[in-house]
């Protein structure tokens, strides 16, 4: 293969991969694909192991809340783009857990705060978890 066609080759690759990796899907499904597998399709958890999703608004009213839920592993590490990962939580707050008059996340302030995932999210969590429902 000559050079020139090698590099066209590449172009072609990598705009392609770029492409789909930035293929946007519905947020209903990206949360099915990323966080149900452990939350349940409607967020409920799985009894003292996996927290419910539908009851955060004492987490996020607590100092702290606001970071935690983007810095807890399972959303810091979700392999989405940090907007779709903020449109993801702004679901989960609003429709989940029915938070209204949620200032909703934006792609900087995730794309800061993933960088550091909780070692120890069960320490850290600002306000004890609630007895599973
Ligand atoms: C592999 C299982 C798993 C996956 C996948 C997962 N989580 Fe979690 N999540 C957990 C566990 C377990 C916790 C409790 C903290 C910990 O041990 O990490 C948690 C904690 C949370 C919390 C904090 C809730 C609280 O009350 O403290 C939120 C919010 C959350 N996850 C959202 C999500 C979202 C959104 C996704 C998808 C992007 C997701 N999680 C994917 C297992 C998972």
């Amino acid at each position: 293969m000559r050079r020139a066609d090698c590099l066209v080759l590449i172009v072609l690759l990598a705009l392609l991969t770029s492409a789909s990796a930035r293929a946007e899907i519905p947020v209903r499904e990206a949360f099915r694909l990323h966080c149900s597998g452990c939350h349940g399709p409607d967020g409920r958890g799985v009894d003292r192991f996996v927290p419910d999703l539908r009851a955060l608004a004492p987490l996020l009213a607590a100092e702290g809340g606001r970071e935690y839920l983007v810095r807890v592993p399972g959303v810091a590490q979700a392999p989405v783009d940090s907007a779709a990962l903020a449109e993801l939580l702004d679901f989960v707050v609003r429709e989940m857990s029915g938070v209204e008059g949620f200032d909703g996340y934006g792609a900087k302030e995730v794309e800061g705060l993933r960088r550091r995932p909780l070692l120890d999210p069960v320490g850290s969590r600002p306000v004890p978890r609630p007895a599973p429902r």
